[in-house]
């Protein structure tokens, strides 16, 4: 047993891993950049009571899953590692006055959040997150778009068969009343509510129809459906979300227990699932409208909607399918040397075919140039630079390890050779 491990719910993306999530990472950011939402970073952390705030103090996320930073000293704010994005993009979007720009201001962060959860598949201690947030448009077209950019990613990541489920959850106007009768209901049957749940009776009732009790699911089923309680304005702005997602040709389900587990969120709210994974906790990505939370920042009222598409998830998913393909960059050459003990030449020719931004590797071992060969083949190199006595006249060996042919190049001619066979190489 090594003495060191990662901790506990984190893992090392070794490259392969790594490379992995960096496809996914790009597929984001150009599909982003491609939607008009431009990238940006807020720190991995933030003083706590944006996100106590922000996100609710009665939320799993704040009240369990927090990673609080102990201060040094007593006069320090009080800081938490990112458990999300949306609080903090929000936090920015007042701090820099960036209400004074054309609305909607369009927003995407990618990058690693911090949750003290239960580690178990799927549910890490840092996670990545691919977060876009419109800020400054109340919709409903705008929710449709930012709907079918989600669906999009999945899609453009090769991640067939994903469901949209889709809510909405009320205004200031329309849910106390909605509240109160949920309330109502589940005190009701207040006997049959797990412990937990009970508590949550009182500080997030809406929680409840998120549970994942299983002693919940009928008491859930039956209780009273917000879509039966939005008042008009909420329920005119759903149905204009929902004819946009239809003429746009994104499939979606319509989930009236769908309420999502931050505080923030008004009217829109969807989720992505892989097909026939619904019901599961886990879901691919989630979003929805937030009108209050600008104003709950320090900024004036304006309305936002955004989603946070779960990037490990994705990659869970994919192995699942099997439907990603492989992703090596195996080095277009090797230099080897006839000389084994002559690292300088090898390296010298290397790094001038790094500086003409070749793909390059030098073989550095002593092993005699037999061995140095077969390493380059096994490392999938397409050509050999052997240097050799040739040298003194300013000239290499240049091997094609594929059709095992081989030349003598001028030096100063294989940076330009070996960038034509390899375009070459690529084409045919
Ligand atoms: P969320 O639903 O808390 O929303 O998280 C979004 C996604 O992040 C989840 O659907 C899941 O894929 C992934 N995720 C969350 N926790 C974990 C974890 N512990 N391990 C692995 N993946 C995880 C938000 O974060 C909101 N900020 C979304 C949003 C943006 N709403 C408006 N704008």
């Amino acid at each position: 047993m090594p003495p060191y491990r990662a901790p506990r719910g984190t893992r090392d993306l070794l490259p392969e891993v790594r490379a992995r999530l960096s496809r996914l990472e790009s597929v984001a950011r150009s599909l982003a950049a491609r939607y008009g939402y431009r990238e940006m970073e807020i720190p991995l952390f933030e003083q706590t009571a944006v996100f106590e705030r922000g996100i609710g103090e009665a939320t799993d996320v704040v009240e369990k899953e927090l990673f609080r930073i102990a201060p040094r000293t007593e006069e320090s704010e009080a800081w938490a590692l990112r458990p999300e994005a949306t609080a903090g993009v929000v936090r920015a979007y007042v701090q820099h006055g960036l209400q004074t720009l054309p609305q909607p201001v369009k927003l995407t962060v990618v990058g690693p959040m911090f949750r003290y959860d239960r580690p178990q598949a799927g549910r890490y201690r840092q996670f990545w997150q691919f977060d876009a947030e419109a800020i400054g448009d109340p919709g409903p077209a705008v929710d449709a778009e930012i709907v079918e950019l989600g669906y999009r990613f999945y899609v453009e990541a090769g991640l067939s068969g994903v469901q949209v489920l889709l809510n909405s959850i009320g205004d200031r106007a329309c849910r106390p009343a909605y509240l109160a009768t949920l309330k109502a209901y589940f005190a009701e049957h207040a006997a049959q509510l797990p412990e937990l749940e009970l508590r949550r009776l009182d500080t997030n009732p809406l929680r409840l129809l998120d549970s994942k009790d299983p002693a919940m699911t009928a008491l859930v089923a039956a209780a009273p459906k917000i879509s039966d309680h939005l008042c008009e304005a909420c329920s005119a702005h759903f149905e204009a979300v929902a004819a946009h997602l239809d003429a746009m040709g994104v499939p979606y389900r319509l989930e009236p227990t769908l309420v999502r587990g931050l505080d923030y969120y008004t009217r829109t709210a969807f989720e992505y699932y892989r097909s026939g994974a619904e019901g599961q906790q886990q879901a691919l990505g989630g979003g929805g409208r937030y009108d209050g939370l600008v104003e709950l920042l320090g900024g004036r009222p304006t309305p936002g909607i955004g989603f946070a598409l779960g990037l490990d998830r994705v990659l869970l998913a994919l192995d699942e399918t099997g439907a990603e393909a492989a992703h090596e960059t195996p080095p277009l050459a090797v230099v080897v040397g006839a000389d084994p003990a002559d690292t300088v030449a090898r390296l010298r020719v290397a790094s001038l075919l790094r500086a003409e931004g070749l793909f390059a590797r030098a073989e550095l071992s002593p092993r005699k140039l037999g061995r140095q060969l077969e390493a380059a083949s096994k490392d999938h190199a397409h050509f050999a630079v052997i240097i050799g006595d040739e040298l003194a006249e300013g000239n290499v060996q240049l091997k094609d390890l594929e059709a095992g042919t081989q030349r003598v190049v001028p030096l100063v001619d294989l940076a330009r050779e070996l960038a034509r066979a390899a375009k070459s190489h690529h084409h045919g």
